[in-house]
């Protein structure tokens, strides 16, 4: 075979296969007490179940590695055996670990090598909608090593020195100006091998996927998020989310 017939960067790219990595070992302690967090049942059904098949309504994602709390591996699998899923995609659980960074790093040492763009999503974000997933994964095959969905924010935001000791008023050092500020969602877009590279290089504790490609010095590019993307975090965001599920039946006409 001559180099002229091996197909350019972009092409592989635009070729290449993707998988979903999904954090869900977390205990949810923010949400009160009770089951893990995405094992919580939304409208009857689990919260994990719903971001699986919020990722696999993607055309374009044929694996979801579903990283599960450590001792619940086989309660996640037979969730995911015992609810419909598309057909076209494949899956796998594996056990995950203290923090979340270990999760999403035992998430991809269990990736087959045939897939080179990786997205990383929270079992908090049941209710992505896919033209999210879609517009992810396409700025990745445009080139981009990592993306991320991301929102402007209502509020305005201030740095704050920690207090010392609890109760104690904290002092603001800095108010970053609003309009150059995002709320950054998942799912979280990524060429393989730069993830992992990141992971194998960045120790630090992290909130999410993407600043440890930015630790790298590489670009990341934001794409339009969405409000049904948030992060079930309080009780509260429970009530949105199964009023996002209402009225998505009310829209679908069932
Ligand atoms: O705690 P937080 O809401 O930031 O968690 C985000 C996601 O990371 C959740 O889906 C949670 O289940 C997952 N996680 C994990 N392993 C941990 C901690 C959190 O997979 N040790």
């Amino acid at each position: 075979m001559s180099d002229d017939s091996r197909p350019s960067p972009a092409t592989a790219r635009a070729e290449a296969r993707t998988a979903v990595v999904i954090p869900a070992a977390g205990r949810g302690v923010r949400l009160g007490p009770g089951a893990p967090k995405a094992l919580r049942a939304l409208n009857g059904t689990p919260m994990l179940i719903h971001a699986v098949r919020a990722m696999a309504a993607s055309r374009a994602v044929s694996l979801v590695v579903v990283v599960a709390p450590p001792d619940g591996a086989a309660e996640v699998k037979s969730l995911l055996d015992a609810h419909a899923l598309p057909e076209r995609t494949d899956f796998l659980v594996v056990p995950g670990g203290a923090e979340r960074q270990d999760s999403v790093k035992l998430g991809l040492d269990a990736l087959p090598p045939d897939y080179d763009i990786v997205l990383v999503h929270d079992a908090a974000r049941p209710l992505v909608p896919v033209d999210t997933v879609d517009a992810v994964i396409e700025a990745v095959r445009d080139g981009a090593p990592a993306v991320v969905p991301a929102l402007p924010l209502a509020d305005t935001v201030k740095e704050v020195e920690p207090a010392s000791a609890a109760g104690d008023p904290e002092p603001v050092v800095a108010t970053p100006e609003r309009a150059r500020l995002r709320a950054v969602q998942t799912p979280q877009g990524f060429d393989r091998a730069t993830l992992v590279r990141a992971h194998e290089t960045i120790i630090d504790n992290v909130t999410d996927d993407a600043s440890m490609v930015e630790q790298l010095g590489l670009t990341v590019v934001v794409v339009p998020g969405h409000e049904e993307a948030f992060k079930v975090t309080r009780p509260l965001d429970l009530v949105l989310a199964e009023a996002v599920l209402a009225r998505r039946r009310l829209n679908d006409g069932f």
